[in-house]
């Protein structure tokens, strides 16, 4: 939305949410997700065209079109749960937009969903007590995190699906003023649903795909990247996303996937849903296969050893921490009983320790006493990673930030205990150099050195 502002400033967006506190950031000087220049766009709009605010009601009574923008988690109870999305807060953003308006209006699902929601959309909203009419249009977004502005501003494309050419049109002439037209795509409604599971699904199994290669690589001498790099100079594979890591992560992939999975069981296609989840199953062997190679190489245990873990953000460039792969090694290695130093340039320590917690909570979100103990007394949070290195056994690199790969590691072979470990579940660091100095490097998809 503040990119709309910033690239149209005669049209107002109004940006609305219940939570108060949130809407209080995004008016300080602090917003509350770090993005690379998200901060100038947001400032060259806002107080000109662009507001935020808990006005919920006026905010739908005013606008032509409102975009819906909340969040779909997975369910975690009843039917579905763990796989199905919980639309509960669509359902609640249509009913409030059904009573509030006047007229006619669009209503847009920014919002990832499975396939036919927007059905459902209209059905609520046709129940609008005032008369109100409106056009149901999906126009999922492809922004990834890190490069949002980036990605806003140049899009591969823009996907915009509905039935009403003149509502489509109306959308695409807000995107045509900074788009080229060619880049904006129309489908039909569910076209648009499902291009936005698909996608993510395509791209969570190539990172899947890799990552299955690499556990080979390591069990034959093979290096992933090269790999990698021979099999993306292919023009129809392609060189992107091909990059191995210790597992994907994010609030996008595994979500939709198992939304996916979902929908092919509900239609009674077993093969399907097999077929995609085999991504997630993937990404789970390939998060637990790293802590385990960790507590293997030490000796098999880390029991009261420091291990170093340097970022915790699911990827570089984001304090965002859902999903993220570094709370699946960390719950690993703190179930082993090791010490934990965490650092990452991002993310705050409540938030570090608030996703552990969750990491051993139970289904209804219950923390037994022996696991919150084993947080307090185990994790420190520190400020750099010098701080993480100091007499670790370990580091542990999980997130691929760039200052990671300039560190002093002369001083840190100086400050941690021998043998010196490095486990690099991002193939960042400069591993000869590492070596050279003495340590003792493992990567992900190569062999050990
Ligand atoms: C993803 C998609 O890339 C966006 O197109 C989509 O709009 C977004 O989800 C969404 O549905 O909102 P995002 O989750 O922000 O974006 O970040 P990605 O760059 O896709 O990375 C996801 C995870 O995969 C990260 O943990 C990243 O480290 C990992 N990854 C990515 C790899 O391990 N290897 C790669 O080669 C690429």
């Amino acid at each position: 939305m503040a990119m709309i502002a910033k690239q149209c400033p005669d049209i107002q967006v109004h940006v609305v949410d219940l939570n108060q506190a949130r809407i209080d950031r995004w008016n300080s000087d602090e917003l509350p997700v770090y993005e690379p220049g998200l901060d100038e766009v947001v400032k060259e709009a806002r107080g000109r065209n662009l507001t935020f605010s808990t006005q919920v009601d006026a905010a739908i009574s005013e606008a032509n079109i409102i975009f819906i923008a909340v969040n779909t988690p997975t369910k975690s109870f009843g039917i579905g749960a763990g796989r199905a999305a919980n639309l509960e807060f669509i359902e609640k953003c249509a009913r409030q937009i059904a009573k509030c308006s006047k007229g006619h209006k669009l209503v847009v699902e920014k919002s990832t969903l499975p396939v036919r929601t927007a059905e459902a959309v209209k059905r609520i909203l046709s129940s609008s007590a005032n008369g109100a009419t409106f056009d149901v249009l999906s126009n999922p977004e492809f922004l990834a995190e890190g490069t949002a502005v980036q990605d806003l501003l140049h899009p591969d494309r823009v996907l915009i699906g509905g039935e009403s050419i003149d509502a489509v049109e109306r959308l695409a002439q807000v995107y045509g003023r900074w788009i080229p037209r060619e880049r904006i795509l129309t489908t039909n409604l569910w076209s648009s649903e499902l291009s936005k599971l698909a996608a993510n699904a395509f791209l969570a199994q190539r990172v899947s795909s890799i990552n299955a290669i690499s556990a080979l690589c390591e069990a034959t001498g093979a290096d992933v990247d090269e790999v990698a790099r021979a099999i993306g100079t292919d023009s129809r594979i392609g060189s992107k996303f091909l990059k191995s890591s210790v597992g994907f992560g994010g609030s996008c992939f595994q979500k939709d996937i198992l939304n996916l999975v979902y929908l092919c069981e509900h239609f009674g296609l077993r093969e399907v849903a097999q077929y995609w989840e085999q991504v997630v199953v993937m990404n789970d062997y390939q998060k637990r296969r790293f802590s385990e190679r960790i507590v293997r190489t030490m000796f098999n245990t880390v029991s009261d050893k420091k291990i170093g873990i340097w970022g915790f953000a699911f990827k570089k460039d984001t304090n965002d921490t859902r999903e993220s792969a570094a709370i699946h090694v960390c719950r690993d290695l703190l179930e082993e009983r090791a010490k934990l130093a965490i650092y990452d340039p991002r993310v705050p320590e409540s938030q570090i320790r608030e996703e552990l917690k969750l990491a051993f909570a139970d289904s209804v979100g219950g923390l037994s006493d022996k696991h919150k103990k084993l947080i307090e007394t185990n994790v420190t949070v520190v400020s750099d990673v010098y701080a993480a290195a100091k007499e670790a056994h370990a580091i542990a690199v999980l997130t691929e930030w760039d200052e990671f790969k300039t560190v002093d590691s002369a001083r840190i072979f100086e400050d941690m205990r021998q043998p010196a470990f490095v486990f690099d579940g991002r193939n960042v660091i400069d591993r000869n150099k590492l070596v050279a100095q003495g340590f003792e490097v493992h990567s992900i998809g190569r062999p050990s050195k």
